[in-house]
């Protein structure tokens, strides 16, 4: 198999970190107890499909470019530097961590971006810069439901 170039591997960490906090977002939408239950329940929810459909605009970028994406979860894992939740967390604890995890794709976009602007990929380029609007509007929303 072919060694896969910097522009793949960078994004195959994008594809790792959106899955976990994908999956994270997901688990709290079934999760999130409280007075606010509603108003996260469907914000996670929003969120979690605005990122799941990301995904397979990611992963077929890899493949355009000639790379393998990761074939399961335990695979992508081993790409992702946003943990999985442990225990179950209360209501605020569960923005917080949510807004912590977009910051953490924040990072691994913007280390992909400049992978890509280096090897002059303009499509990837540009597909990492919608990926950004995304995350700082999910953050957004995540920090303005903490604040007083
Ligand atoms: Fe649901």
């Amino acid at each position: 198999m072919a060694k896969p170039d910097a522009v793949t591997e960078a994004l195959t960490r994008v594809l790792a970190d959106s899955y976990a906090l994908y999956f994270k977002t997901h688990a709290f939408h079934w999760n999130v107890t409280g007075p606010t239950f509603f108003s996260l329940h469907e914000m996670f929810a929003a969120q979690y499909n605005e990122v799941w459909t990301a995904l397979d605009e990611i992963a077929e970028r890899i493949r355009a470019l000639g790379g393998t994406p990761p074939s399961g979860p335990s695979a992508l894992g081993r790409y992702a530097t946003i943990a999985e939740a442990e225990g179950n967390l209360e209501a605020n604890a569960m923005v917080r961590e949510l807004y912590a995890g977009n910051q953490a794709a924040l990072k691994t976009i913007k280390a992909a971006l400049a992978a890509a602007q280096k090897a002059g990929d303009e499509a990837t380029a540009d597909l990492l810069i919608t990926r950004t609007e995304a995350h700082d509007k999910h953050a957004w929303m995540l920090k303005s439901t903490l604040a007083d």
